[in-house]
């Protein structure tokens, strides 16, 4: 493994378009996101203070025009946000997307013995999305990405939409300075439950931390709008936790 991630940093060329500086990145998210898939569904509610507001908000504005739509969940991991959305439409028609294939083994099980559920292994930047969803959804992993590749993926979902389509994503936002990234953080260390989590855990949570690379809420209004997204809003707002929507008309 670290000749891999040696190898890596020690290359400038390119596979694909994507550095391969920008690959040691995802190898590091899909190994930190798949050794902590086991704990992850018991750690969550300690450290994301609203939690439940993102993903009700979340499937509340998943609003389309059939009872049986086809949903792409993107970095869907163990099938959280998938859950709520399903509560919706049972009928639907689910792809659940991620690096990890822990993070979806867990959600293979949650979903065990439902029809229409399908889960494929594989980076949502690179990996090419087959068909037309009416809905895309997708709660705290866009924010791992790059700029650019946020941009990019939003793009991709767009072409990507039937007409009437919504994006939701639940995500993570930079502040608009300094200060309301130490405001948002300040709030977050005083509300996490820390007391139910190990030193282990608080150990690894806080590395994986190391990993965030949230953009501005105005950068991504700005490039949904300039994609061609209408309506595009923040619907929700905790400090840095935000819920995000654009309709493709
Ligand atoms: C914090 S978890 C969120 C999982 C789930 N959406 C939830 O709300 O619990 C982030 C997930 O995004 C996945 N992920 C991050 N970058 C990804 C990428 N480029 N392609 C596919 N999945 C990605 C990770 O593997 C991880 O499972």
């Amino acid at each position: 493994m670290i000749i891999f991630k040696e190898e890596i940093l020690h290359k400038s060329n390119t596979i694909g378009g994507y550095k391969l500086e920008d690959n040691n990145h995802h190898y590091l998210l899909k190994e930190k996101f798949s050794q902590g898939a086991h704990e992850y569904d018991r750690q969550r509610k300690h450290i994301i203070p609203c939690l439940e507001d993102l993903y009700e908000i979340t499937s509340d504005l998943a609003k389309v025009n059939t009872s049986k739509p086809r949903i792409l969940d993107l970095g869907a991991g163990t099938g959280l946000l998938t859950s709520h959305i399903h509560r919706k439409y049972p009928d639907g028609d689910y792809i659940l997307l991620d690096l990890s294939e822990e993070m979806l083994n867990i959600a293979r099980t949650r979903f065990e013995n439902l029809p229409d559920f399908h889960y494929v292994i594989a980076d949502y930047l690179k990996q090419d999305f087959e068909g037309q969803f009416d809905i895309v959804v997708s709660s705290l992993s866009i924010h791992h990405l790059e700029n650019n590749h946020k941009r990019i993926l939003y793009e991709k979902v767009y072409q990507h939409l039937n007409s009437g389509g919504v994006f939701i994503n639940a995500d993570q936002v930079l502040g608009p300075s300094p200060a309301n990234d130490e405001e948002y953080y300040r709030n977050w260390l005083n509300k996490i439950d820390v007391g139910s989590l190990s030193e282990s855990e608080k150990t690894f949570i806080f590395d994986r931390m190391e990993l965030d690379n949230p953009a501005t809420l105005a950068d991504n209004f700005e490039w949904l709008e300039e994609i061609g997204f209408v309506d595009v809003d923040v619907y929700y707002k905790y400090y840095n936790f935000v819920v995000i929507y654009g309709k493709k008309i």
